[in-house]
């Protein structure tokens, strides 16, 4: 079995995905990931959008003015909302549970990638967040934070080399001023 840290390495944002269908089985194990991940004070804030409709896909796909390519491409895309009422770490909590799902696509054989909708626009200046909401018919209160988008691989990407990590981002006891 691969272990996590593999898992790590091997974890790439997948843009593009061949047409076949996803095991309904996968797609319950990568939203239990979403449903396990911790929130801050338990509070799961969190709603969990799942969209399968070509349709839908392509509507999503406008909502910005760049960075949506995999949104049409994909064969499900997981809408990630929450509602800021009941936690005020929600955009934690959000961004924990998508990257479960991506973890959990990439360790079930699958690609993934995060579509920021939070703080983004699209080309005539519309909030992205508004347009989702539209589309989906998510309530007001809701923050949109990303669309997690999900299918099977039609690309390769090459596992990280763990030798060219940022260890330089690391400060052991006190902070170190970069040579740089
Ligand atoms: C907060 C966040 C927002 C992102 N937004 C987008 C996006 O809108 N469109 C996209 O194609 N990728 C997006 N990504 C994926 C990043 O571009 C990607 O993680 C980064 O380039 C590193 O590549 P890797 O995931 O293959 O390691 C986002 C990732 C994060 C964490």
């Amino acid at each position: 079995m691969e272990s996590f840290h593999d898992l790590l390495i091997r974890r790439h944002s997948i843009r593009r995905y061949t047409s076949q269908p996803l095991d309904p089985e996968d797609v319950k194990t990568i939203l239990e990931a979403a449903l396990l991940a911790p929130t801050s004070k338990s509070a799961r804030p969190w709603q969990f959008v799942v969209v399968e409709q070509r349709e839908d896909l392509e509507r999503l796909d406008a909502c910005k003015s760049f960075g949506t390519k995999p949104i049409e491409a994909c064969t499900m895309a997981v809408v990630v909302c929450a509602d800021a009422e009941k936690s005020d770490m929600y955009i934690e909590d959000m961004s924990i549970a998508a990257a479960y799902m991506q973890l959990q696509a990439t360790a079930l054989g699958l690609g993934a990638c995060w579509i920021q909708v939070r703080s983004r626009f699209a080309a005539d200046g519309e909030s992205a967040e508004t347009i989702v909401r539209e589309i989906l018919g998510i309530p007001d209160n809701m923050v949109v934070e990303c669309i997690v988008t999900l299918g099977h691989p039609d690309e390769e990407r090459r596992p990280v080399d763990p030798s060219k990590l940022l260890w330089e981002k690391v400060h052991i006891d006190r902070w170190r001023a970069s040579e740089e």
